[in-house]
């Protein structure tokens, strides 16, 4: 007996709108770095109003049997008017070629940013397309597509794209998450709250303040049903998930404090304790500008991961190692490596440590954290062994002369009278 052929049968969202994308339930990360415990989906829509169709993102190159195959459950290729593309990633770009081949009647709209984009992706210069921006529109007759510029979340050329007739938001990977159910919609999968956090802390935090410049143009929409490129369909208090997207974004510190102070912290791990006398004493100097909070952590006593909200809030970061076989320790390449999640650009930065021999932890701590862009005023401070009390003030003055740095207090200048 032969096996019955897979069906592909569209999904109805709203009165327009119908769900043509991908399931993928096997896969298991996503990007390298995602872990996708439970597979993900890649979501693509069909609007169809008086005057056409329009097709909302496509689905991954290696799932496009199932996103053509819905579409053609629903609609004529010769119906279709209009292509958006929300983000170019591969996972919604990958059926486009094919699309545009099946549809060469259907205008492309992209954002401004996605331009040059979508030639390199494609690797062809002769696409046709319109870019927009936001409060752009384009309609289908009955019904109006209106466009929302939302760069960086989480690439330069993400855009949602709102249909205004049914208050739909289709957001692209906002407020997506990698969680596979074949019930599509948010009130009949399984607990995907999980999933939901995981995808903001590793796609949409270190972009936190595009993410709020996002919702200063979605919160005024009427939404009533979102659509977001993976994972459930959002139409069961889709305001919920604009508020905690608000949540997670804003600051938590300036919140909890009743004035708006800078802060700095300053992570060590030491051997013989002689770099933990090196973060105290540039503590102290530190202290002595004032103005700032000042925290001391020792790395061998914490974990990495709650520092990382610490991390993320703070005005300057200073990490102090040793070099043990040629390196700085683990647990700072833990930290450091963290920084990759949030957004640390333009914070202040500096190193330091003891050494025994050749002390090339702190050179390396020094590249990463200029690597990562953050300010660092002074060169990497380096002891041989044990700190004695001039090299104890060279710590103090490092601590004092950073805080000034942070402060934005200009540095005393101290003129050499052997030199005039
Ligand atoms: Fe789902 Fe950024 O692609």
């Amino acid at each position: 007996m032969s096996a019955q052929p897979v069906r592909y049968d569209a999904v109805t969202v709203t009165e327009r709108v119908h769900w043509i994308g991908a399931l993928d339930p096997t896969m298991r990360t996503f990007d390298v770095i995602l872990k996708t415990p439970n597979g993900t989906t890649y979501n693509a829509y069909l609007v169809r109003g008086s005057e056409g169709v329009a097709v909302i993102d496509t689905v991954k190159a290696e799932r496009a049997d199932q996103f053509f195959a819905r579409l053609e459950a629903v609609a004529d290729y010769r119906e279709i008017k209009v292509i958006v593309l929300n983000h170019l990633e591969p996972d919604h770009s990958g059926a486009l070629p094919e699309l545009m081949r099946r549809a060469p009647q259907a205008k492309l709209y992209i954002s401004d940013a996605a331009q040059l984009m979508l030639k390199a992706l494609l690797n062809n210069n002769d696409i046709d397309y319109i870019p927009v921006t936001t409060n752009d529109s384009v309609s289908l007759g009955d019904c109006t597509l209106r466009f929302l510029n939302t760069p960086y979340l989480h690439w330069p050329d993400t855009q949602c794209t709102y249909l205004v007739e049914e208050g739909v938001l289709f957001s692209g990977d906002v407020f997506g998450c990698h969680y596979c159910d074949e019930q599509l919609f948010n009130d009949r999968v399984g607990d995907f709250r999980f999933s939901f956090e995981y995808y903001y802390a590793h796609i949409m935090r270190p972009f936190k303040s595009y993410v709020l410049s996002a919702l200063e143009l979605i919160e005024p929409l009427p939404v009533r049903l979102i659509a977001p490129t993976h994972g459930p369909i959002l139409r069961d208090h889709p305001q919920h998930y604009i508020q905690r997207y608000r949540e997670l974004s804003t600051p938590r510190l300036h919140l909890e404090m009743d004035r708006d102070i800078k802060t700095m912290i300053i992570f060590y791990i030491s051997s013989y304790g002689n770099t933990m006398h090196m973060a105290e004493a540039i503590r102290d100097g530190a202290a002595e500008v004032g103005g700032f909070r000042i925290s001391l952590y020792d790395l061998e006593g914490g974990e990495v991961e709650p520092f990382i909200d610490l991390v993320e809030e703070a005005d300057a970061i200073l990490v102090g190692s040793p070099t043990i076989n040629g390196d700085a320790v683990k647990p700072v390449w833990d930290l450091l490596s963290s920084f990759a999640r949030i957004n640390v650009k333009g914070k202040v930065a500096g190193a330091f440590g003891s050494y025994g021999w050749t002390g090339e932890a702190v050179r390396m701590i020094d590249d990463r954290l200029r690597g990562l862009k953050m300010r660092v005023p002074l060169g990497g401070l380096r002891i041989k062994l044990i700190p004695g009390a001039d090299e104890l003030k060279d710590c103090h003055l490092f601590g004092r002369d950073i805080g000034e740095f942070l402060m934005g207090k200009p540095r005393a200048r101290e003129i050499d009278m052997s030199q005039l």
